[in-house]
């Protein structure tokens, strides 16, 4: 027993001074010690000539050698085959894998800002689903079926009789509103729209809206006027210019479309603004009186406004995007344009 410990001391010697500065040097260290034929197995194998009372202590010896050189292979493996990153082997002057943030879609940051402002006047958001029933998004804003004015917005169909649709504006979300919610309501609702129409630099079949809705006792033209001049203010800056055009659409009476002074040329002509001074940002009017009686309101007692524009449209005045088509293809180049936090 005497001798065999002495021996062991010697084997911890060794390996104490053998030097691993190789593959081949590891490799020879693990046969001579961790080997089937090595000195750790051949050691244990000296168990059988230990007397059973020392039998005990003699193992644990051996366990503590056998961690010894287990454990000197181990912290030089990664020397050799480099893979191990948490030993000295890992070179830390390399470059690190590079970790790029993503930046937010230039129409998601446009509309975050027009509902933030809105969000000021105490409107708030309303969403409703993008696949719509003929009833809202038509026949209950007063576009009853065989109504010309269905004409103006190419439908995509998804199923006919009864019809379901990809809704054309989120005009819709005004009667899914309205038919739930108490009065006063005060909301602003963005989202996407479809339409059927050829895809080209100024037309996708689809882009998004965010449409403003606001029911109330009293409510008169003069707020929504107030409304959108604040809008206007907030969004494009004090100087900007607004004028107000009569126009028709089903759902409002009287109905408006508004233009404010190019933001490109100021007002003095340019292509964009296509040489007039003036860009269209919204349709906007009072809601007609059918519109609220379709929807249980008693239009003797409520009056309201609404409007709707497109954000592709006031993104293009922000940024001068001048082909609708790259908001939708994805290329990196020019979505990293246009970052910021909101
Ligand atoms: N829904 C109209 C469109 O898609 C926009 C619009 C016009 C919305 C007038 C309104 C409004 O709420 O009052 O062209």
């Amino acid at each position: 027993m005497e001798q065999v410990l002495q021996q062991i001391d010697q084997y911890k010697k060794e390996i104490d001074q053998w030097v691993i500065g190789s593959a081949e040097d590891l490799e020879n260290y693990r046969i001579r010690f961790l080997g089937t034929k090595g000195i750790v197995k051949a050691l244990f194998g000296e168990m059988k000539n230990i007397p059973a009372g020392e039998k005990r202590s003699f193992g644990q010896v051996l366990n503590d050698f056998k961690q010894l050189a287990e454990a000197k292979y181990e912290d030089n493996k990664g020397l050799t085959d480099g893979k191990d990153k948490d030993t000295p082997g890992m070179d830390l002057t390399l470059p690190g894998d590079a970790f790029t943030l993503g930046t937010r879609h230039p129409l998601s940051l446009v509309r975050n800002r027009i509902v933030s402002i809105y969000q000021r006047l105490g409107f708030a958001v309303a969403e409703g689903p993008e696949i719509e029933d003929d009833w809202h998004n038509f026949t209950a804003l007063n576009m009853p079926e065989n109504h010309p004015a269905r004409d103006m917005q190419d439908t995509f169909y998804i199923q006919r009789n009864p019809d379901w649709v990809l809704r054309t504006h989120t005009s819709s979300v005004q009667a899914r509103v309205l038919e739930t919610s108490p009065l006063p309501v005060r909301i602003i609702c963005p989202g996407r729209v479809y339409r059927n129409e050829t895809v080209s630099a100024r037309a996708n079949c689809f882009f998004h809206q965010v449409e403003g809705l606001y029911v109330d006792k009293h409510v008169s033209f003069a707020d929504l006027k107030q409304t959108l001049y604040f809008f206007v203010k907030e969004m494009f800056g004090e100087h900007t210019r607004v004028r107000f055009r009569p126009s028709y659409f089903p759902f409002t009476e009287p109905s408006a479309e508004m233009d404010i002074s190019c933001t490109v040329c100021g007002g003095t002509g340019c292509s964009l603004c296509k040489h007039t001074g003036w860009v269209e940002i919204l349709g906007c009017g009072m809601v007609h009186p059918q519109l609220l009686e379709n929807l249980g309101i008693d239009s003797t007692q409520y009056t309201g406004f609404a409007f709707g524009m497109g954000v592709e449209r006031i993104a293009q005045l922000n940024y001068r995007v001048n082909d609708l088509r790259l908001y939708a293809q994805n290329d990196l180049r020019f979505l990293q344009q246009f970052t910021s936090s909101t």
